[in-house]
């Protein structure tokens, strides 16, 4: 069924001038983008993005890595998105993620990752919602 999945290219994939392939390869696929924008998030926001990795070894280093510089947040519309675009996407580990998904050809490690997409349904709703007003779509 048709789907809407929250995505955000990370500031290493905004610096490296990744945004114009990246969403050009969503498009491609035939996904929709119906909300777009870019946002320097504050400590609080980004934490809140990744309350559930709050205690993990690498949080503060997360923390610190997606508040480095603008990030571009969107919803992506389609035909069972969410798992389109996590495949898309591949693995968190770029030596994981096959050649032809976005970290694959692009990540050049498992912490600076180039993008994030939400890998539930119910996370999507709750990822999407930190950054956009839903109630617009
Ligand atoms: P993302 O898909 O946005 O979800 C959580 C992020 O935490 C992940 O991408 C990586 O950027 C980061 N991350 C996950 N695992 C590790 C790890 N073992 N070491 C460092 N960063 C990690």
């Amino acid at each position: 069924s048709t789907e809407r999945t929250f995505v955000m290219i990370k500031p290493d994939g905004v610096r490296r001038g990744l945004i114009g392939e990246i969403i050009n390869r969503f498009e491609r696929r035939g996904l929709k983008i119906v909300a777009l924008k870019m946002v320097k998030m504050d400590r609080k926001t980004a934490e809140l993005l990744y309350e559930e990795h709050k205690g993990k070894s690498f949080f503060e280093d997360l923390i610190n890595y997606v508040t480095s510089g603008p990030v571009v947040c969107m919803v992506i519309e389609g035909e069972d998105a969410v798992q389109v675009v996590r495949r898309m996407i591949g693995n968190t580990d770029p030596k994981e993620a096959p050649p032809g998904t976005i970290r694959g050809d692009f990540a050049l490690s498992k912490s600076e990752n180039v993008i994030h997409a939400s890998d539930s349904l119910e996370k999507a709703k709750r990822e999407m919602s930190i950054f956009f007003d839903t109630s617009n779509f």
